[in-house]
């Protein structure tokens, strides 16, 4: 395992004087001259930004490159143009990516080290964390298991300079550098722990898997096997695990970042671990079922969040519960019809065991509160509903609690992510009411990604929670020009920085 670590540095020199492999910038389309802040830096090089943009011959759209050796009149070795697209639509998520696809541009051509040049359209710290989580993106790569090894090509340095704005360090600029190497650094580790195939990556490695990461890190490490979550009935969450000859285990870390006294907030972060999904006996169609080795996004999301909050010693104390087990159609399987006993003590009828991601959310969720979480989020790929309503492009959010939700929605736009929050009405709750017992696990096939977030909102009553559906988002299926396919440990710079937040407003 990697977590494709990387020198990062912030510098205030006059751009032309940059010695650097690479100086990229930023231009933006329809831009017939640089803008204001890149005319010294044109000056320098006699013109030929003017003339790219004037002639069109530079475009400008988004993600169009053009690299440029040894450019006369600058310290740079290669100066590398790319396009931001139209100026008005340009922001965080446009950075994020931007960034990512200037490093995998530079890193196919072996460069592995450069300096980008922030535009002045986005605010500078914000710039920054999002700038270092794309590029450190753009260095994650999926192959592990090849056994003819490629040469590594990664980009092992790089330097973010302002085409305008801040002169010197600031306390703000140094705490998003710090965030940014954490979150980046933290995403990749997420997303090597969700590309592992589920031979390997069992529930029992998932766990210790965390082990080790929390010894690493100070974090504290709890794990709950089969014996132990039959004590604390966990009726739900064991009863996915029951056609697998894999053992489920409850992941619980946690963090004391504003000490134990009591009196403080503890958020708990709750995901989803299942290390893989075959539906059960209400069992997947073949085609595509491999995918479902990704069904752990949520739980890994989480761990890695905790890393990061642990490496950056926020001053907020954090939980987090990852319920790990695989869903296999075995001789003691669950069937439908099945009616199991949630820890909370409601009873679930299940009916169709390829839902078995709210059955183990259910006990996480519970058991969270038990340990006092006073605010709540989970994280899971819990519906192809929300694949269906949102497609690859947002996070489906769901909330009980619009303060909660205005703060977590502040993060989520620092952060440069893509959400879209969809409603909780008592009038779903009718979908999932249950004839032999309290609740049913599926709500039909209308609203399905609603139905299963008040599936959820059973467990959680009044404490402000968040739910994050990435079924859609946590995996890509092609590669973009700023990341490789496959897991994208979406969420995990949202909540990254609302735990910062949280922390500063407590
Ligand atoms: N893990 C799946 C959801 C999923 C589907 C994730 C596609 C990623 C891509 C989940 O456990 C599931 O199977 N959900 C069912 C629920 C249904 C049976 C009510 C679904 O979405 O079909
Ligand atoms: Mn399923
Ligand atoms: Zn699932």
């Amino acid at each position: 395992m990697t977590t494709y670590p990387m020198q990062t540095q912030i510098t205030f020199a006059p751009l032309a004087t940059l010695e650097t492999e690479a100086l990229v910038i930023v231009l933006f389309d329809g831009e017939t001259q640089p803008s204001a802040s890149l005319v010294a830096l044109d000056g320098a090089l006699g013109g030929t930004l003017a003339t790219l943009t004037t002639t069109k011959e530079f475009s400008g759209k988004l993600f169009d490159t053009q690299l440029l050796f040894h450019p006369a009149g600058i310290a740079a070795r290669r100066l590398l143009l790319i396009g931001g697209g139209k100026l008005e639509k340009f922001g965080l998520p446009e950075l994020r990516r931007l960034a990512g696809a200037a490093a995998r541009h530079l890193k196919g051509r072996n460069v592995r080290s450069f300096t980008l040049v922030l535009p002045p359209a986005v605010a500078a710290e914000a710039a920054v964390r999002v700038a270092l989580v794309g590029v450190y993106g753009a260095n994650f790569e999926p192959g592990r298991y090849k056994s003819e090894a490629k040469e590594e090509r990664r980009i092992e340095a790089v330097t973010l300079a302002f085409a305008a704005g801040p002169a010197s360090l600031t306390p703000g600029l140094e705490a998003a550098l710090a965030f940014g190497n954490a979150a980046g650094a933290a995403q990749n580790f997420a997303r090597d722990l969700i590309n592992e195939p589920s031979n390997i990556l069992t529930p029992t490695c998932l766990a210790e898997r965390a082990q080790a990461m929390a010894r690493e890190t100070g974090l504290e490490c709890e794990l709950i096997d089969e014996a132990r979550a039959r004590e604390l009935k966990m009726g739900a969450f064991l009863s996915v695990g029951r056609g697998s000859s894999e053992p489920p285990v409850m992941i619980v870390l946690r963090y004391w970042g504003a000490g134990r006294a009591s009196g403080a907030p503890l958020l708990g972060l709750v995901g989803k671990g299942i290390t893989f999904d075959t539906g059960g006996i209400s069992i997947k169609p073949s085609d595509g079922m491999e995918k479902m080795k990704y069904d752990m996004a949520g739980g890994a999301t989480m761990l890695a969040t905790m890393k990061a909050i642990a490496e950056l010693k926020l001053r907020l104390n954090v939980l987090a519960i990852v319920p790990a087990s695989e869903n296999m159609p075995g001789g003691r399987a669950q069937k439908p019809g099945d009616v199991q006993i949630a820890m909370s003590g409601k009873s679930i009828e299940v009916l169709n065991t390829d839902a078995e991601g709210r059955l183990v959310l259910a006990d996480g969720l519970h058991y969270a509160r038990l340990l006092g979480a006073t605010h709540l989020i989970d994280a899971a790929t819990l519906t192809g509903a929300v694949a269906v309503a949102l497609g690859s492009v947002n996070v489906g959010v769901f909330a009980n609690n619009d303060a909660f939700y205005e703060q977590f929605a502040r993060a989520q736009q620092a952060a440069g992510e893509k959400m879209w929050r969809l409603p909780l009405d008592d009038e779903y709750l009718e979908q999932i009411r249950g004839s032999v017992g309290d609740i049913v696990n599926t709500g039909g096939r209308y609203g399905g990604a609603i139905t299963a977030a008040m599936f959820l909102h059973e467990f959680v009553g009044d404490t402000p929670w968040i739910h994050l559906d990435i079924a859609g988002t946590g995996w890509l299926d092609d590669g973009k020009p700023w990341t490789a396919k496959g897991p994208t440990a979406v969420a995990l710079p949202t909540l990254l920085g609302l735990v910062a937040d949280m922390a500063n407003h407590q």
